[in-house]
């Protein structure tokens, strides 16, 4: 979700401006799936390196995390919503940290989709945690080095019960990943669109979805192959 700061100072406001205007977005993004039934949703809302901003824009990001969590878990929880929380979750506010755990045990039963939070995330930290939790067994003996493959490997990373991803959808114009999800996207689909958060509409995703339909993914295969299958 990026570009809030660019869709701020464009209207000649603050950043923060910027961050009040996503949430709008962000129900978009969640109500679509929603709508069409797209079982994950993993909203990349806070990476590991964003601690490093002025100390002012992250106490407004965290407060609004917070405030927002306070008047949408209803709603999360009347849609059938899922919460799970991705991300070193020690680093954030004893207070945002106890809410959001509150509303992942509060959604814990429910089953009409999944809203995954990536917050204080990043995919070198998550997979370097995988690599020492790996090796910790190997050294205990649970372990043999040779039973090591991907399926093991996954199941060391904060994405253990999710698939992985389909369709990534950067928004702003950059095209980079910026840390997030570095394993899990290996054959996701990546759309970058030049518009900016805050302006990420339901349509847009629908386009975003449409877009994901015709592509044909292969896997490493030919299309002939896939014909054939
Ligand atoms: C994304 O918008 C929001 C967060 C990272 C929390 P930015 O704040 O990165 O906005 P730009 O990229 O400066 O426009
Ligand atoms: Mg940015």
């Amino acid at each position: 979700m990026d570009g809030n700061g660019r869709w701020a100072k464009s209207r000649g406001e603050e950043r923060t401006f910027g961050h009040k205007n996503a949430i709008a977005a962000v129900r978009n993004a969640i109500n679509a799936c929603n709508e069409v039934h797209i079982p994950y949703l993993t909203l990349y809302t806070f990476s590991s390196e964003n601690w490093s901003r002025p100390n002012e824009e992250v106490n407004t990001l965290m407060n609004l995390l917070s405030e927002t969590l306070l008047l949408e878990a209803e709603e999360i929880f009347t849609k059938g919503l899922r919460l799970h929380i991705i991300g070193d979750i020690e680093k954030l506010p004893a207070l945002v940290r106890d809410q959001l755990l509150n509303v992942v045990d509060l959604t814990k039963d429910n089953k009409k989709g999944n809203l995954i939070l990536a917050l204080s995330y990043g995919a070198q930290k998550e997979i370097l945690n995988a690599v020492k939790q790996i090796s910790k067994k190997v050294k205990a003996g649970e372990l043999n080095e040779d039973e090591i493959d991907e399926k093991v490997f996954e199941n060391h990373l904060y994405t253990k019960d999710f698939p992985p991803v389909d369709l990534m959808i950067r928004t702003s114009g950059e095209v980079r990943i910026s840390n997030f999800l570095l394993w899990q996207v290996a054959y996701a689909e990546m759309q970058f669109l030049d518009i900016l958060w805050p302006d990420f509409t339901k349509e847009t995703f629908f386009q975003c979805i449409v877009d994901y339909q015709i592509k044909e993914r292969r896997y490493g295969k030919t299309s002939e192959q896939l014909e054939v299958e």
